[in-house]
């Protein structure tokens, strides 16, 4: 498991390499500055949850897939092990905003993860003042309740909090589906005890494998998710944006060696930074950056001793990190 080693790649992202994605291509090679301590089984995917006023403190979210056995694993910046908790059916993927609204004064930060084989969604939030990870009520949690078997099973997770009114949605993923309409998109509502799920509406293409990576730029508006083996897929996410056709695309076929199967955003300001991209290959995936900004543009790529990468997480906030 190597979900901490982004922090350092932002160094070799100046310069521009040109178009030649060739997984041979000589990459820089970007050593990791560190891991967390391994899991029992099958590390899928990490959020970084940021905290508020002491940085240092800041946590690593990580699911392990295995159903029962795995979990959801809460690591400090060291990568140690602060909590675990298990109990949870195939935890596939898991994402985390900040400031969803409870009442006039109080707010907390959302980490939602999808619970494949019970269809549905769990909820989790933090003790600030004791950095203690616990369960979030959820009235109605299952997803895609009008499909089933693959096509009701919940794999990616991206949480978008809409500026001009804060509210939450998740948009999640499915281990197959149509190929219009693969995405769900659900509003998350505090009822004064629990959260209540509003289905929304489906939306985005799909041609390729299957889709499992999301990632929502809040600030811009866009959701951009991994179609696999076809390409990485970007719409308006808003509900109220009146364009629903896809936006953008970045190609990846006969590019990728592997499955794209990490997308991250790494914000340097409110409208610019870069979208990162995995390559999962056995022992080197590699890490491709695009703009984040206007069309998406190649940036350069790096080549990693990680192993057949999963999800990825990226912040650029300053954690002081201290892995030795
Ligand atoms: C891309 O790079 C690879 C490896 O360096 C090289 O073999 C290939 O010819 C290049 N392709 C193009 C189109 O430049
Ligand atoms: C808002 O919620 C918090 C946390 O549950 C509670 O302590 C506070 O009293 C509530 N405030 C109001 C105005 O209901
Ligand atoms: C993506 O690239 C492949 C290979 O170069 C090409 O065959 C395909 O038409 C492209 N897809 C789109 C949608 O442009
Ligand atoms: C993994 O990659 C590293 C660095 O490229 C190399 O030294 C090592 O031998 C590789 N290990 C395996 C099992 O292929």
């Amino acid at each position: 498991m190597m979900i901490c080693t982004l922090i350092s790649f932002f160094l070799y992202t100046q310069s521009t390499f040109g178009q030649n994605l060739s997984w041979n291509r000589p990459w820089p090679f970007v050593h990791e500055t560190g891991a967390t301590q391994p899991v029992s089984t099958d590390p899928d995917d990490p959020a970084i949850w940021v905290h508020p006023y002491r940085p240092d403190l800041s946590l690593i979210i990580g699911t392990d897939k295995t159903a029962m056995i795995g979990g959801l694993y809460v690591f400090d910046l060291n990568g140690v092990v602060q909590q675990h908790i298990g109990n949870i059916d195939r935890p596939n993927n898991v994402d985390i905003d900040y400031g969803f609204q409870i009442n006039a004064t109080h707010s907390i930060d959302l980490i939602v993860l999808t619970e494949r084989i019970q269809k549905r969604l769990r909820i989790f939030s933090i003790d600030v003042s004791t950095r203690h990870v616990y369960e979030v009520p959820v009235t109605n949690p299952n997803v895609f309740v009008d499909s089933s078997g693959d096509h009701s099973a919940p794999m990616g997770i991206g949480l978008y909090k809409r500026r001009h009114d804060g509210k939450i949605y998740a948009i999640v993923s499915r281990k197959s589906g149509p190929s219009r309409g693969y995405l769900g998109q659900y509003e998350l509502i505090w009822n004064g005890r629990s959260i209540d799920m509003k289905f929304i509406r489906y939306v985005g293409d799909f041609q390729g494998s299957e889709i499992e990576s999301i990632v929502v730029d809040d600030q811009l508006g866009f959701v951009y998710y991994s179609d696999e083996g076809y390409g990485i897929r970007k719409y308006n996410i808003d509900p109220s944006h009146t364009d629903i056709a896809q936006v953008g695309l970045i190609n990846t076929t006969n590019v990728w060696q592997g499955d794209s199967e990490g997308l991250a955003l790494y914000t340097t300001s409110a409208t610019d930074g870069y979208l990162i991209i995995t390559d999962q290959l056995p022992n080197g995936s590699i890490f491709h950056f695009y703009e984040r900004q206007g069309d998406n543009a190649y940036v350069q790529s790096i080549r990693t001793r990680a192993d057949k990468t999963d999800g990825i997480d990226a912040t650029s906030s300053y954690l002081e990190f201290s892995f030795i």
